[in-house]
């Protein structure tokens, strides 16, 4: 049975003393719930929140890594550094890391290639832009995105990929996806897993919704079939939004 996953994105967002009084807040009031639940602080507060949620089901994951082991990589961190103090969960391909910092299929492929190496889950994000929903060409783009950067990978591999699905034209905007059009778009990319490797990894992967989830829509977007839980961007900022969220899978 695949998991339920209800992640938020932080960015750039919260110093590390907001940073503690969100997390107090959220191991306060989490709820009793199967699904996993998990945060991404900026990297300078990562070790801090895995200290503060020791004692929590939450888990604290990365939003970025760099595929190198070490080197001259300004402003990088690499895989060991974040297992180094806990953090065995990392965002790949984030569409903010694809638009403002050039990340193209091939690197994310070669970022992907270096967690799994490193035995980490990666959490794979992947969406197309509004242009590509509006000339029909969103499945094709989409599945352009998962070739390029995942279907190289061994069926085994995949126990440790988590996808989640962000159309570009959602993200930050309040337009949601439609309950109708996640569905929609889950059920192709499980499809297209099924059809590329089998049926039980298609079945198996957990894939997720972001893009503008709130308290208000996220109910009805978890209820839907194809979708396993959402990754949370702004709404994951607000301890009550986000443990309302939650409160929907
Ligand atoms: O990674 C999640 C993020 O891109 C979604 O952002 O603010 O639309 O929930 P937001």
């Amino acid at each position: 049975m695949r998991s339920k996953i209800v992640a938020g994105n932080w960015k750039m967002n919260k110093n590390i003393n907001q940073t503690e009084a969100l997390l107090s807040d959220l191991s306060a009031k989490l709820p009793d719930t199967d699904a996993e639940v998990m945060v991404a602080p900026t990297f300078v507060n990562l070790l801090g929140a895995v200290e503060n949620l020791e004692a929590s089901p939450i888990e604290v994951i990365a939003q970025n890594m760099h595929f190198a082991e070490s080197g001259a990589f300004t402003g990088e961190v690499s895989a060991d550094m974040l297992l180094a103090i806990g953090i065995n969960t990392v965002i790949i391909g984030h569409s903010e890391r694809r638009a403002y910092f050039g990340e193209t299929d091939e690197i994310l492929a070669k970022k992907v290639k270096a967690a799994l190496g490193k035995n980490m889950r990666v959490m794979f994000c992947f969406g197309e832009e509004l242009e590509d929903r509006k000339s029909g060409n969103h499945f094709k783009v989409v599945k352009s995105q998962l070739k390029n950067a995942l279907f190289h990978l061994d069926a085994g591999a995949w126990s440790q990929i988590v996808l989640a699905y962000e159309p570009v034209w959602a993200i930050g905007t309040g337009e949601t996806a439609s309950p109708e059009q996640a569905q929609e778009m889950h059920a192709f990319i499980r499809n297209t897993i099924s059809e590329a490797f089998n049926s039980t990894v298609a079945n198996e992967v957990s894939i997720l919704y972001g893009g503008s989830v709130k308290p208000a829509n996220a109910k009805e977007i978890f209820s839907k079939p194809d979708v396993d839980g959402g990754l949370i961007g702004g709404a994951s900022l607000v301890a009550d939004d986000f443990i309302a969220i939650i409160n929907g899978i």
